[in-house]
């Protein structure tokens, strides 16, 4: 069950955070997976026993380049997951300027596009493409302008992409995580999020990478095989309401 074993999979931002853990998680699962990252994890891919390929995702003739080298060393690929992303927090829509618009989007939406471009041409029909797109791509985040439209953005082109491949079986989904215990989340600027993780939270907790990991496992396998088109949330209850735990930080003292 949701064995991996022989297929070839490609995560980008495999380096570190929810890629880093879906890697491991893949070739525990019995996969030849390729770690794919713009920065230089030669080293780490060396120490897990998988392939390396540096790539930037925001230009398509790297993206494309990826995938053709996993073609020519591993096969035909049957797993791609398009998870490389940065954020760019602290930025209210007053202080916008296009250029710092355009250089998260050509990572986190470009990415994306770029992925579901190329990544088909080398793919085995019946296989799954998972994006990381997140929780702020289904609701705003004051300061988060940049980065909440791009995952909005990831979550439409997961669909349109399920649709388009449909005939050929490949199933395209999208993971959407509140905030995950990675290096992203406890980059400058998130502060406030990090102190209220106890109460926003219905779980009262930040997700673990390998938690997400777990959804692309099972997303990947062949045991998914009539999920398509999905935007995952993945948000330890926040879009069911208010957490008991939020409540009673709220009230504290009222009662
Ligand atoms: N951490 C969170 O709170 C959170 C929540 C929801 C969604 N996400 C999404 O999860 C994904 C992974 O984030 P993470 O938390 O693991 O972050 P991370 O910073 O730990 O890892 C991101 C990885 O992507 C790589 N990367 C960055 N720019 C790249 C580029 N242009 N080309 C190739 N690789 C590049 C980095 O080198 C790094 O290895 C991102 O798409 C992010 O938006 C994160």
């Amino acid at each position: 069950m949701f064995s991996l074993k022989n297929k070839v999979a490609v995560v980008t931002g495999g380096g570190s955070g929810v890629g880093l853990a879906t890697v491991k998680r893949f070739i525990e699962a019995g996969a030849k997976v390729v770690l794919a990252d713009i920065a230089d994890q030669q080293a780490l891919a060396d120490e897990l026993g998988c392939m390396f390929v540096k790539v930037d995702v925001s230009k398509e003739d790297q993206v494309q380049h990826l995938f053709e080298m996993t073609r020519e060393t591993l096969g035909k690929i049957d797993i791609c997951v398009n998870n490389a992303g940065i954020i760019v927090p602290g930025e209210m829509l007053e202080e916008a300027t296009m250029d710092e618009y355009l250089r998260v989007y050509n990572i986190n939406f470009g990415g994306v596009l770029y992925g579901l471009k190329h990544a088909p041409v080398h793919m085995n029909d019946g296989g799954s493409i998972i994006n990381t797109a997140s929780l702020a791509g289904k609701i705003g985040f004051p300061g988060y302008g940049a980065y909440c439209s791009t995952k909005g953005g990831v979550i439409q082109l997961t669909r349109v992409a399920a649709l388009e491949l449909a005939d050929r079986n490949i199933r395209v989904n999208c993971v959407c995580p509140s905030t995950i215990d990675t290096p992203m989340a406890h980059a400058e600027g998130n502060e406030l999020e990090l102190m209220l993780k106890d109460y926003v939270w219905p779980l009262g907790r930040l997700c673990q990478a390998e938690e997400v990991a777990a959804i692309n496992h099972f997303l990947a396998s062949d045991d998914c095989s009539y999920l398509t088109g999905t935007a995952i949330d993945l948000d330890g209850g926040y879009k069911a309401g208010t957490g008991m735990n939020a409540i009673g930080k709220l009230t504290e003292g009222l009662m």
